[in-house]
Parts: structure tokens; sequence; C-alpha cells
């Protein structure tokens, strides 16, 4: 597990809600929680490469992000919603999740909020955002095709 992951996202990772995500089946063979770890792991490389080239990403919003950005599929009525209105429902459920039991901040709120970009129209407004969009089509279509 990259570092940064338990550096940054150890109290995501311990939390109830993070472990209830275990059993909530995602891309067919994967977990939710299972998706979002591989989501922080491809987030962080790339973060890293850009830092690297001359950028100033915040790790820390990268793999809080990432951590949260499906936590939406915890909530049961979420679940029990049909494919494509699971698709808006979760990110909506999840912001707020991230605000009232992980008190993210507005950077962290907004990537959760616009991962399901281009499915949702409303991009990301940060750079940390459009990483776990890139990150989130990358490792979903590694699940899916695994
Ligand atoms: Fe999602
Ligand atoms: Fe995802």
């Amino acid at each position: 597990m990259n570092i940064n992951i338990t550096k940054y996202g150890s109290d995501i990772l311990a939390s109830d809600r993070f472990r209830q995500a275990y059993g909530v089946t995602h891309h067919y063979r994967s977990t939710v929680a299972e998706h979002s770890l591989h989501v922080a792991g491809e987030a962080c490389r790339i973060a890293g490469w850009l830092n690297r080239h001359g950028f100033s990403i915040s790790c820390e919003d990268v793999v809080r992000g990432s951590l949260l950005h499906d936590i939406g599929m915890t909530d049961s009525r979420v679940a029990e919603c049909r494919p494509w209105r699971k698709a808006y429902a979760h990110p909506r459920r999840g912001t707020d999740i991230a605000g009232s039991e992980y008190r993210e901040n507005a950077v962290v709120q907004n990537t959760i909020r616009r991962h399901m970009w281009p499915i949702c129209v409303i991009p990301p407004r940060h750079i940390s955002g459009w990483i776990v969009v890139a990150a989130d089509k990358i490792c979903s279509i590694r699940e899916i095709a695994a």
C-alpha cells in the first residue's frame, strides 16, 4: 500500500463506514473499499509524478478524496437505486457523508461530488479532483476487465 494512504487516510481506513464498504460489491468482483484503495494508489502515483514535474498537489487531498469518492455507495438508499440513478446519487450522498462524518475540506468534497465526470456533466474544480477522475477510470477498467 502506498505510504501516503496510511499517512493521510488511517482514520478513514479505521472508520466503521469504510469497513462497511468492504461488504458493498463494486465492478462485479471488487468491493467499494478495495476499489477505493486501488484508486488511492493510482491517484498517488499520478500526483507524485506531477509533483516531480513542477506541480504542487496536496497528497492529503488526493488520498482522502480517493478513499471517500464512492463512500456514498454505502448508503442503503443509494444501494437500492437503479444503476443510472446511482451514478448521480452516490456522489451527492458521498459529499454529505464526507462533510458530516469525516469533516473534509471543500477540495475533497468537490472531488467526491464531481468524480463521475463526464457522466455527470459538471467537472471537478481542482487538479486533485481531476487526478481522482483519471485514477477512478483507470482502476474501474482494470477491475471490470480482470
Ligand atoms: Fe463513483
Ligand atoms: Fe469509483
